[in-house]
């Protein structure tokens, strides 16, 4: 990391951790012990313990912890170094970092404020300029009032071809910045002209608040709908979701984000009092999307109306939460309505109870499949029965699957044997199974294999890492170890030991373990990858020790214990993060 650990230390001093936690979530103090309505799961009386002299928090109820950054990352979503910027911007710390890294990100900064330069002269131009009262009247004709505006920076961009070029260059914006934020291009004469005219503007931001461009809705003449910033080094359409700005909190506290179909949309939800809508930027809903609503709650409800458009989008993104730990839920809206349309007619009670009312998303597509096929003849059902089975083969689950069969058979009138016998059809076609023992190892257990292969082979880069049976969870892994290890000390590295010989007849589950993974044909994995992975698994296992410990610890009775141990947490759990 570029930081150094002093910054990072004058920050975390600086940082008032119970003015942080005020921010999102209701604090109560008695005393000298700080307690706070946990954001991380739903609770009504607080469960969250703040040390404010350290900085650390810790929960009783869903056992999170973490100090100043790690209540930034966790609230807001962030990665460590954002977190540390933003506190450091709040502490009036002035970050040293390496060259490279400063060069980059001076560069973010200039775009940035040449696109918060933008949003400041459009939306003054919307509220203010005479050309501007067509834009006004099309707000009004959307129920937009001026808090609308000051909210979401609305703005006007003039039908013109260097308005906000001439503006940007008097506030001395560069040429460079201009066009690398997307806001002007090269004419074919030479000269820069701004990219939107006549356009009402929708200021994009990324995550953590900084303007990186815009959508912008034609008002009248021709053109396209909706036009949006170009790719920039800021303005990345796959990793950006408009409103998330605004709705991480309010996500993070109702576990549920809303994903919508733009702008106005979202817009919409704040307006119904449901703060929770993110859109895609002028592109379809993507792995990245996923990912970045992910950090901020487990469920995500796809919000489209009810036609084919929307239904197909509704379907992106599906196999990806599949194994995940997404919980990916479909909203039909009623047909041809957008949640826009519904808020502005007051329907606000029909768009309530449609994100009430969402279903997993593979219910619905299993829905949509069956709809396509004439029940009523028996090819059709068993066509239609072996389309839901692929589907349903989707799922990891072996008892969702079979909830899923029972539901289809339902729907169907197929029985419940036969939808079953399909199933079962479409997943042994579907994948080859892993070889036996495999498949049912731990994760931590599937390390610790890794490393007695490594071992077995006599890798030379396992036998450049420090090994010790503390290191192994599992008692059998562990047992083997103690017998491979005194056998590969003895040799050089490299040269594969005689394990017939060793422990041939050697009957001990252990050694025939041992005798097992000789056997496995995969190819070994990089050595210092799996003695990360290991060293990971026992972080964890610490972590988790504490954790425990610290959830039935006395504080009254020893404070200083107490501090002692959640300072041990944080920094494991630093540790797991580097
Ligand atoms: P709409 O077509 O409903 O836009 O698309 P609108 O501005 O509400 O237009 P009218 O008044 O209903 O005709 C809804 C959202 O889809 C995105 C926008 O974000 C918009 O808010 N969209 C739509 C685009 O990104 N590009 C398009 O070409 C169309
Ligand atoms: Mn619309």
């Amino acid at each position: 990391m570029a930081y150094s650990r002093e910054d990072i230390d004058r920050v975390r001093e600086r940082t008032d951790l119970v003015e942080l936690a005020s921010e999102v979530t209701r604090v109560k103090r008695s005393g000298r012990s700080v307690m706070a309505v946990c954001p991380f799961h739903s609770e009504k009386t607080p469960s969250l313990s703040i040390d404010p002299a350290r900085g650390l928090f810790h929960c009783f109820g869903c056992g999170k912890s973490g100090d100043v950054f790690g209540w930034v990352q966790e609230t807001q979503g962030l990665g460590f170094s954002d977190a540390l910027e933003l506190l450091a911007r709040r502490a009036g710390v002035t970050l040293t970092r390496d060259p490279e890294a400063a060069k980059h990100r001076d560069r973010r900064e200039r775009l940035v404020d040449a696109v918060e330069r933008a949003v400041s002269f459009y939306n003054e131009r919307l509220r203010t300029a005479d050309d501007a009262g067509h834009a006004r009247s099309y707000l009004r004709s959307r129920g937009y009032d001026t808090d609308v505006v000051e909210q979401f920076h609305l703005g006007y961009a003039p039908d013109a071809w260097e308005t906000l070029v001439k503006h940007l260059r008097g506030a001395g914006v560069s040429d460079e910045a201009m066009t690398g934020a997307g806001l002007a291009s090269r004419s074919s004469r030479g000269g820069l002209v701004d990219r939107f005219r006549n356009r009402l503007m929708f200021p994009i931001y990324d995550v953590r608040g900084d303007a990186v461009g815009f959508g912008a809705r034609l008002l009248d003449g021709d053109g396209p709908k909706y036009l949006n910033s170009p790719e920039t080094p800021i303005y990345h359409k796959s990793r950006l979701l408009y409103g998330l700005n605004w709705a991480k909190s309010q996500i993070v506290r109702s576990d549920e984000s809303v994903v919508v179909e733009g702008y106005t949309d979202v817009i919409a939800f704040h307006l119904a009092d449901m703060p929770v809508a993110v859109a895609t930027c002028g592109t379809a809903m993507g792995e990245d999307h996923l990912d970045l609503l992910r950090r901020f709650s487990k469920r995500v409800v796809l919000a489209f109306d009810a036609d084919e458009a929307g239904a197909g989008a509704a379907e992106r993104g599906f196999e990806r939460s599949v194994p995940g730990d997404l919980d990916l839920r479909v909203a039909v809206l009623p047909e041809g309505r957008d949640p826009a349309d519904l808020v502005s007619k007051g329907e606000v009670d029909e768009l309530k109870a449609a994100i009430a009312s969402s279903m997993p998303l593979l219910q619905f597509r299993i829905d949509r499949e069956l709809a396509g096929f004439d029940l009523t003849e028996p090819e059709a059902r068993g066509r239609a029965v072996r389309a839901a089975a692929a589907l349903i083969s989707l799922h990891p689950d072996v008892v969702v699957r079979r909830e899923y069969a029972v539901l289809v058979s339902r729907r169907t009138g197929v029985d419940l044997g036969a939808v079953e016998s399909a199933l079962t059809g479409t997943r042994r076609g579907a994948e080859t199974p892993p070889p036996v023992d495999e498949q049912t190892l731990t994760g931590s257990q599937r390390t610790e294999s890794e490393v007695l292969r490594l071992l077995l082979a006599n890798d030379v880069g396992i036998r450049s890492h420090e090994l010790s049976p503390d290191l192994f969870s599992d008692p059998l892994y562990r047992a083997a170890f103690e017998i491979i290890m005194p056998i590969v000390e003895s040799m050089e590295p490299g040269m594969v030991p005689d394990l017939g010989a060793a422990i041939g007849s050697d009957d001990r589950s252990e050694a025939q373990l041992l005798l097992r993974l000789a056997m496995q044909q995969r190819p070994l994995a990089e050595a210092s990858d799996v003695m990360n992975r290991l060293r990971q698994w026992e972080l964890k296992r610490r972590i988790e020790t504490l954790k425990t410990e610290l959830d039935v610890f006395d504080v009254a009775a020893d404070e200083q214990g107490y501090s002692e141990r959640f300072a041990r947490l944080i920094t494991l759990q630093n540790e797991l993060r580097g």
